[in-house]
């Protein structure tokens, strides 16, 4: 399969959807058995880091390692972009020396415009609208503990995010019935509900945005949540606290959900706050598998834009 780019869950039809899925496991299979499979042997990958990270950034770099390929960190305080370089000179010049780039920044439009002027692919590591390389790694880990996606119900509650509408789009894709709820004012963008309302014309999944976290949970297979203070939204902390504070994953809230639900969270977490230390870290808690699966999904994603496998 050849992908040009991964930038939106959206922007991929279902059939590469499953593709990726199943090369994921594949590759996930292959790796705990030691069967080595250099898919990108000489191949580069620069990565773009203008935010933190730590899942994102090993998990690309021991992906590249493990494809036979090289990954050079490249934090924002140490490149020009970083000091006003545009994202045009920047595509142009990065694409004459690596076969790809991994970038994880605020601007979703900053990703897109490295696309479109550069000439390699490019991956997107998480933006302030989209972080869909977390939902490839959401889904692949309840597929392991349910044994399908489609005609499963997920809850997501907390912040109309970056995560809930990557959410939205994975769900969609995979025929998963997503409901999201919300405090007024933090609802998802209302294009992308949209937009995953159209794709889930052809899975027949079901898209329900809410205020009320009850309906949400209501016979929810997976339960998620997310920070309620994003990277770059540090100074609007006190205020997201009082205001998510009925949106918390709590034993009374976790209840509403079927009785083998399990919980998933991308990670960093907040405990006491999103969620409490009982349900994260309770026995229907997968987040570490979660986190592991960041390594196989991604190394799809790469195997996928960058080997055109
Ligand atoms: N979930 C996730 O993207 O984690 P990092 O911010 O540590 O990369
Ligand atoms: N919504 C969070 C996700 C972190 C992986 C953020 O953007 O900071």
């Amino acid at each position: 399969m050849s992908l040009e780019h991964f930038i939106s869950i959206h922007d991929i039809t279902t059939d590469e959807f499953k593709h990726l899925m199943d090369l994921g496991f594949r590759l996930k299979k292959e790796t705990k058995q030691g069967i080595p499979h250099p898919i990108l042997r000489g191949k580069v990958l620069g990565m773009i880091f203008t935010k933190s990270s730590t899942r994102t950034r090993i998990s690309f770099e021991t992906g590249m390692y493990q494809l036979g390929g090289y990954p050079i960190f490249l934090s924002s305080h140490d490149i020009q972009l970083g000091r006003g370089e545009s994202i045009y000179d920047t595509a142009n010049v990065m694409s004459r020396f690596v076969d790809g780039i991994m970038i994880r920044t605020y601007a979703h439009q900053d990703v897109l415009d490295l696309a479109r002027f550069g000439s390699v692919p490019v991956i997107n590591g998480l933006t302030d609208l989209l972080h869909p390389c977390q939902v490839m790694a959401d889904l692949m880990t309840v597929y392991e503990h349910k044994g399908r996606l489609e005609g499963l119900k997920l809850a997501y509650i907390g912040d109309g995010n970056n995560m809930a509408h990557s959410l939205l789009y994975g769900c969609a894709k995979a025929g998963m019935d997503i409901s999201v709820a919300t405090p007024k004012g933090y609802e998802p963008d209302s294009e992308i509900v949209q937009n995953a309302k159209e794709d889930a014309k052809e899975t027949g999944s079901k898209i329900v945005v809410t205020y009320d976290p009850v309906e949400a949970m209501t016979d929810a297979d997976v339960v998620c949540t997310d920070t309620w203070v994003s990277m770059g939204q540090e100074a609007e902390k006190a205020e997201r606290i009082k205001i998510f504070k009925d949106y918390q994953i709590n034993s009374e809230l976790f209840e509403k959900s079927k009785d083998d639900s399990i919980f998933i969270h991308c990670l960093p977490a907040y405990r006491g706050y999103e969620v409490t230390e009982d349900i994260i870290d309770g026995p229907r808690s997968v987040i570490f598998d979660e986190a592991e699966n960041r390594l196989h999904a991604q190394k799809a994603v790469l195997a996928a834009v960058m080997g055109k496998i």
